[in-house]
């Protein structure tokens, strides 16, 4: 139907981005004529990296998906997001059980909410094991997460949180 744009958001922390996001964001770029991944962050909370760093590293990794963009919503309910940008679903990956788990009772609310739909989508299992919470505790102790993160990711993660011998 020429003229009707269908829109989605991508929420999370994106703290920071991952393959994992990065797989799901491309896949819901083919579902979706325009893709929003909305940052959600707490103004009162300090992050790993600031919200503008976030932004910029998501920019990066997704340069080749041209029809995502990034945008930082502060202290907002995802469904007043979601109406905001004129979005009719929520896009999510699920790596097992347990973000199912997670995930159904948050689904179920925003649709209560305002009746805005989630999407599932099953995570790719080369990802299964990689969340922005655990590379951060790998990389802090001197393990290797390339190929896990974006490469400039990896180089941030590894100024930011790499601790040196001892
Ligand atoms: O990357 P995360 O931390 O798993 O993302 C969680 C996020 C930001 C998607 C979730 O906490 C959220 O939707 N927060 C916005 C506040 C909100 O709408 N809460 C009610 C959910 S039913």
């Amino acid at each position: 139907m020429a003229g009707v744009t269908s829109r989605c958001v991508c929420p999370g922390s994106y703290d920071p981005v991952t393959n994992g996001h990065v797989d799901v964001v491309s896949r819901a770029a083919a579902l979706f004529d325009e893709v929003v991944v909305a940052v959600l962050y707490n103004a009162g909370k300090e992050g790993t990296f600031t919200v503008d760093e976030r932004l910029r590293l998501l920019g990066e990794a997704l340069e080749d998906v041209p029809n995502a963009r990034s945008v930082a919503f502060a202290d907002r309910l995802l469904v007043d997001v979601c109406r905001e940008l004129g979005a009719t679903a929520i896009v999510k990956g699920l790596r097992g059980g347990t973000d199912f788990a997670y995930e159904l009772p948050m689904a179920l609310m925003n649709k209560h909410l305002t009746g805005v739909e989630t999407v599932f989508l099953p995570g790719n299992p080369s990802y299964e094991h990689v969340s922005s919470s655990l590379v951060k505790e790998v990389v802090t102790y001197g393990g290797d997460v390339s190929g896990l993160v974006p490469d400039t990711v990896l180089a941030a993660l590894g100024e930011r949180l790499r601790r040196g011998p001892g």
